[in-house]
């Protein structure tokens, strides 16, 4: 018997998630110094992580022996303290991915239908499709996820809606009063997933906790992958109803998130002045960027984020080219786009590299 006879038909038709390229991957095939080489592809924090949090991070490597707190107490605890709720209304997952994860394994079963935006994060399609459940894609309007086509997409079949704000790869937002307005109009057998990675670069993140204090089924995705720094220890969270975030911890592993990343995570949130400069450095980058882009007539998705896409004709070609020359961004062709390319807010020095290198392969 063939193992294909075997295997769970959604995974033989599961596409495959494409990471923005590691710098190793680049040097090795391209015969570079992986130290000349800048990543703009991936949304990472170009100052890395708060020393606070590093330190705490060595800190709990000399308990590396043991295993983790399962249940995450302590950071739990620091969240609920940060957002005044309950230590019972966090779950805490092997970055936000997981939850997303996490979210299918409770809700969805095939024939369900999840509604989300297109183009938007492309992990909610994914964990859609390996659980056997249709994604219902909405257009956006002028770039932005429009809240109204969204609703009018629910059916007796739609278990989720996705809405990231800022989205990923747009760079755009929707307003408080309009994903509260859209939570309070879902029907009652929807759960309203609101992916927040993005919104500690926002002036006025929108304070979706009301809802979840209304009694709704909401569910809020935060990360400590963006301008925490800390992609690479794997540190995600949602928070929601206690009922809603006890079924998320029922289907998760015992010891999902590592003791470096849940140490590194509660120190990180204890140093606002190092978040706070990584926002301000980011609004700088974005007009950095914005200003190349345009003297270069080159058309771009204004972004409230740390990344921008900017319209550079063939995508993929200029992706390669650029790659050459050791600046590596993301192409967008999996997102429908392929004329554009998404590059994240780097340091000065880097986004003046890339503007730079962008020119030179743009005039050939
Ligand atoms: C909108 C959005 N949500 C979630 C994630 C997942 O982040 P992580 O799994 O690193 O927490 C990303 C990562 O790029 C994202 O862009």
């Amino acid at each position: 018997m063939k193992l294909e006879a075997l295997v769970n038909p959604s995974v033989l038709t599961q596409p495959v998630y494409e990471p923005g390229k590691p710098i190793e991957d680049v040097a090795r095939e391209l015969g570079l110094d992986p130290a000349t080489i800048i990543k703009l592809a991936s949304n990472e924090n170009p100052f890395g992580p708060s020393p606070l949090a590093k330190a705490a991070a060595v800190r709990a490597l000399d308990q590396g022996e043991l295993y983790p707190d399962g249940g995450c107490v302590a950071l739990r605890a620091k969240l609920a303290k940060v957002y005044q709720l309950e230590p019972a209304q966090f779950v805490v997952g092997n970055g936000s991915n997981e939850i997303i994860e996490l979210l299918g394994h409770v809700f969805l079963r095939p024939g369900d239908e999840v509604v989300m935006g297109n183009p938007s994060f492309a992990v909610y399609k994914l964990v859609t499709l390996l659980f056997g459940a249709k994604p219902v894609e909405v257009p956006l309007v002028n770039h932005t996820h429009d809240l109204a086509a969204l609703a009018a997409a629910i059916t007796p079949k739609t278990k989720l809606v996705f809405v990231p704000s800022p989205n990923n790869p747009m760079g755009t937002a929707n307003t408080e009063a309009e994903l509260l307005a859209f939570a309070r109009g879902l029907p009652e057998h929807v759960v309203f997933a609101y992916d927040e990675a993005y919104a500690e670069y926002l002036d006025n993140p929108p304070d979706l906790r009301p809802l979840i204090r209304e009694g709704r089924k909401v569910v809020c995705l935060r990360t400590f992958s963006k301008i925490y720094g800390l992609a690479s220890l794997r540190v995600g969270y949602g928070y929601a109803s206690p009922e809603l975030a006890s079924l998320l911890n029922r289907v998760r592993q015992p010891f999902n998130v590592n003791a470096i990343g849940q140490a590194a995570a509660i120190a990180a949130l204890d140093d606002g002045a190092f978040t706070a400069k990584c926002a301000r450095e980011n609004r700088v980058g974005l007009g950095q960027l914005e200003a190349g882009f345009k003297a270069m007539g080159l058309e771009i998705v204004p972004s409230v984020a740390n990344f921008l896409l900017v319209k550079v004709g063939d995508g993929a070609r200029v992706f390669v080219e650029l790659q050459k020359r050791g600046v590596i961004v993301r192409p967008m062709r999996a997102y429908g786009m392929p004329e554009w390319l998404r590059v994240t807010v780097g340091t000065p020095a880097q986004n003046q590299r890339l503007l730079t290198t962008l020119a030179d392969v743009l005039r050939g």
